[in-house]
């Protein structure tokens, strides 16, 4: 009696402990640190999960993105650009350099239409899958190729987010010529009135940034800026439009 009793037990427990780890054979692994930054959504970057487990993995706000060899999760700089950016129901966008696909994904929840690219094929892989988990994949098309490559000369976008590595110290200078051609490009992406949000951290690239706009028919009208982070560059992001698309040159954040 007593020994049915323990087999009882014992096939109760192992039943709990299958059933609770079926549970856990999830999508999502363990969270492992909350990224303090001075944007408002809620950064965390997680252990591999069960159902990938080559794959680091962060949430933000809840939204899962997994990245892979050289991929990279969101990060500081981009949830500052996320935080900062302005986008209206209906709008068309534009996300250069998508990486995880992590601006493309919320921008998703007001645009018409996302074009997303990146130069690097693993990160379309990514940004698909990312896509595609987040249930995005029916307004946002990922498109692979150099900058404006993937872009056709006739389409045109109300607002063109831009997240691309940037020069900050000397061995990255070379990135210098990679924002030129943005420039020298990005006014005829734009529909009328259309704007730019642009990060690029560290301060000392401000005039550059400026001098670079101004040279190609354009204006900064505006910068979010934080405090340096610890153990992270300094987040900046610009909003900057066609000289032509502006009507009051100084105050205005969103259109
Ligand atoms: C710092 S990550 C940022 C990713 C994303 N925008 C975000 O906010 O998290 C920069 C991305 O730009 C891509 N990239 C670099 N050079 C590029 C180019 N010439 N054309 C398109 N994408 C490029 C990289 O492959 C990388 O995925």
């Amino acid at each position: 009696m007593t020994q049915q009793v323990f087999i009882r037990i014992g096939v109760l427990l192992f039943a709990t402990t299958f059933i609770v780890s079926c549970m856990h054979t999830t999508h999502i692994g363990q969270p492992f640190m909350t990224v303090p930054h001075p944007g408002k959504y809620q950064l965390i970057y997680h252990t591999p999960s069960q159902e990938f487990p080559l794959h680091s993995m962060a949430t933000v706000d809840g939204r899962e993105f997994l990245a892979i060899d050289d991929v990279v999760l969101p990060s500081v700089q981009s949830l500052y650009l996320l935080t900062h950016w302005k986008i209206f129901d209906g709008e068309a966008v534009l996300d250069l350099g998508t990486g995880s696909g992590v601006q493309a994904v919320f921008a998703a929840d007001k645009a018409s239409v996302v074009v997303a690219t990146d130069i690097n094929p693993t990160a379309i892989k990514m940004a698909r899958l990312n896509v595609q988990r987040n249930g995005a994949d029916n307004i946002i098309d990922v498109r692979q190729g150099d900058l404006f490559a993937p872009i056709n000369k006739t389409e045109k976008f109300d607002v063109i987010l831009f997240n691309i590595d940037y020069p900050h110290d000397e061995a990255t200078q070379g990135l210098w010529k990679l924002h030129e051609r943005f420039f020298a490009e990005v006014k005829n992406y734009l529909k009328r009135g259309g704007r730019i949000y642009y990060q690029s951290g560290l301060i000392d690239n401000a005039a550059r940034i400026n001098s670079m706009a101004n040279k190609n028919g354009m204006s900064i009208l505006s910068m979010r800026m934080d405090v340096a982070l610890e153990a992270d560059r300094q987040p900046i992001v610009y909003l900057i439009k066609r000289n032509l698309d502006v009507e009051v040159k100084t105050g205005v954040w969103d259109r």
